[in-house]
């Protein structure tokens, strides 16, 4: 058992052994260590001032993520790297060609935006599988907001800066990873302070203990979520157990029965796994979940633990038929997840049970799997509706199996049960099409909030059944049907 966090800043080792639970990593470099390059601009999450380098040793290698230091608590950092945008300067005090390339293609105007691009741009480069072409720019850029230049110099510096050789880290990585590998010493770690305790269980086993002996305690994965309840909501968490860094919950598996993914498996390490799965939701929903910062923190099952209406993955795991694994203690039991959201704000969990990971099975061959996200912006935006659908369709144009899931559209992710009733054995024709949209009245009755109105949220629900119709329809299979039989022919795998 050790009693403190260990971490550095830059070069700078920190043991910490009072802190915090809900210290934001922001107010700390700020106000603590006077590093006040970081900058605070919306504090939630949305606008990317505040973004920071975290880097972990996974394996052998060191892996860099850009992350929104206003949504992450200082504690979730034992064993890390920050580098903040002081440490962009290599020691000879040259520029890090990112900054370079800023300052050649005018891409800065203000010191207050510039310091979170930069760091998200650092992180681009290193980001392995990112793609470097005019999407993944956006995509990378997407955390961050501008408000006066316009981002066409910014992408031009990003284009510039990727073609660069290597910086000053890649020098001191050995360095680095020799460091972060010493802070491995594979104990748990309680704290306990006047502002409350802190739990980093250092096995799933010792979480579940953890939560059976103290079941109201929070815990907490990406806390991108949770860190809006504590800044925005001021809502005190007088026990914390920090999950993200449990081994044993960051696995990512094929099994015999699916895609499994831990409780600790971001959106960002998931996206691969998932594409692979469930290819276009990836394009249409997993690519807009926040931000490059908002999913390198955030996990997959916090979204669904949360239990909010408007989450994107449940809607889309829904209509693939994932199950849901829950703990408690030793006793496991696994549920449909349209099981797991009860009514609003309630889940299927007991106290001291936790969300241990998720299966999805894969599609069965001919199966259509479409997902669409509808927000009033297309990056780092909320949904008002998100429709997802799942169906096999015969080669005679016969419906079966179909499973349509919808957020935003009542108090939880629900299934569409009377829409899928209109579907299932019908030939997909326009009249089944008409007898859809008709059904999908009577299954929901939403409600009007800033986000959209009932009327808009029911109009855009039967809208997304045409566009299904349009894109899926027995037209769109034949030509599916040939995609496949081509991919097949030459040893690729076909999905949808
Ligand atoms: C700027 C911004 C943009 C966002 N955009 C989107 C978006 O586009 N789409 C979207 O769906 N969401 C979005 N979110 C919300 C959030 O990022 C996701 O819900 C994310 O997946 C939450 O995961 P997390 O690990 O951060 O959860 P946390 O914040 O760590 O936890 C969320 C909740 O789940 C509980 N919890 C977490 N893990 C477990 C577990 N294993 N067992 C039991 N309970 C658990 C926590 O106690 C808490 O109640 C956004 C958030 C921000 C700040
Ligand atoms: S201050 Fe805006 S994302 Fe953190
Ligand atoms: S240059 Fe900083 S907000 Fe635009």
């Amino acid at each position: 058992m050790r009693h403190d966090i260990r971490f550095y800043v830059g070069n700078e080792y920190h043991a910490l052994a009072s802190i915090a639970p809900t210290r934001t990593l922001l107010d700390w470099l700020r106000e603590e260590r006077g590093l006040t390059g970081t900058k605070e601009g919306c504090n939630e999450g949305d606008c990317g001032a505040c973004t920071v380098l975290v880097v972990r040793l996974e394996g052998a290698r060191l892996v860099w993520r850009a992350v929104n230091a206003c949504i992450q608590f200082v504690c979730m950092l034992d064993g890390a790297q920050v580098l903040t945008i002081e440490d962009m300067r290599a020691p000879d005090g040259s520029l890090h060609p990112v900054q370079q390339a800023m300052v050649e293609h005018h891409g800065s105007q203000c010191g207050f935006c510039t310091p979170g691009f930069v760091m998200s741009m650092v992180a681009g480069r290193k980001a392995a599988g990112l793609a470097q072409d005019e999407r993944g720019i956006d995509d990378m850029l997407a955390g961050n907001l501008c408000r006066c230049t316009g981002y066409a110099p910014i992408v031009r510096a990003m284009r510039h800066a990727m073609q660069a050789g290597p910086d000053h880290f890649d020098a001191m990585a050995d360095d680095m990873a020799a460091r972060l590998r010493a802070l491995r010493d594979g104990a748990t770690v309680d704290m306990t302070g006047p502002a409350g305790r802190l739990s980093i269980p250092a096995t799933a086993d010792g979480l579940a203990h953890t939560l059976l002996e103290s079941p109201q305690a929070r815990i907490v994965a990406g806390a991108t979520d949770v860190g809006l309840w504590v800044i925005k909501g001021l809502r005190d968490l007088p026990h914390v157990i920090s999950i993200g860094q449990i081994a044993d919950l960051r696995r990512i598996a094929a099994t015999a029965d699916g895609l499994y993914i831990g409780a600790a498996v971001t959106w960002q390490e998931a996206r691969a796994a998932l594409a692979h799965i469930l290819p276009q939701p990836d394009e249409e929903v997993f690519r807009r979940i926040g931000s490059v910062q908002v999913r390198n923190a955030g996990t997959v099952c916090g979204n669904i633990a949360n239990g909010s209406p408007i989450g994107d993955g449940p809607p889309v795991l829904i209509a693939a038929g994932a199950q849901l694994h829950l703990r408690r203690g030793d006793t496991r039991r696994t549920l449909a997840l349209e099981d797991f959201f009860v009514d609003y704000g309630q889940q299927d969990r007991a106290p001291g049970e936790f969300v241990e990971g998720i299966t999805i099975p894969a599609p069965a061959p001919d199966t259509l799997i479409r997902a669409w996200k509808v927000s009033k912006r297309f990056d780092q935006d909320i949904s008002a509706i998100l429709g997802a659908f799942s169906l096999t369709l015969a080669p005679d144009g016969t419906i079966s199996n179909p499973r349509i899931a919808f957020g935003g559209m009542a108090a939880t992710p629900r299934r569409a049960t009377r829409t899928e009733a209109a579907l299932a054995g019908r030939k997909w024709t326009e009249a089944t099409l008409a007898a859809a949209r008709e059904a999908i009245t009577a299954d929901f009755t939403p409600l009007s909030d800033m986000r959209a109105s009932a009327w808009y949220r029911s109009t855009v629900a039967a809208n997304l059944l045409t566009r299904l119709y349009a894109e899926c329809g027995p037209q769109a299979a034949r030509a599916s049907t040939s995609v496949h039989a081509a991919c097949t022919a030459t040893g690729e795998h076909a999905h949808g």
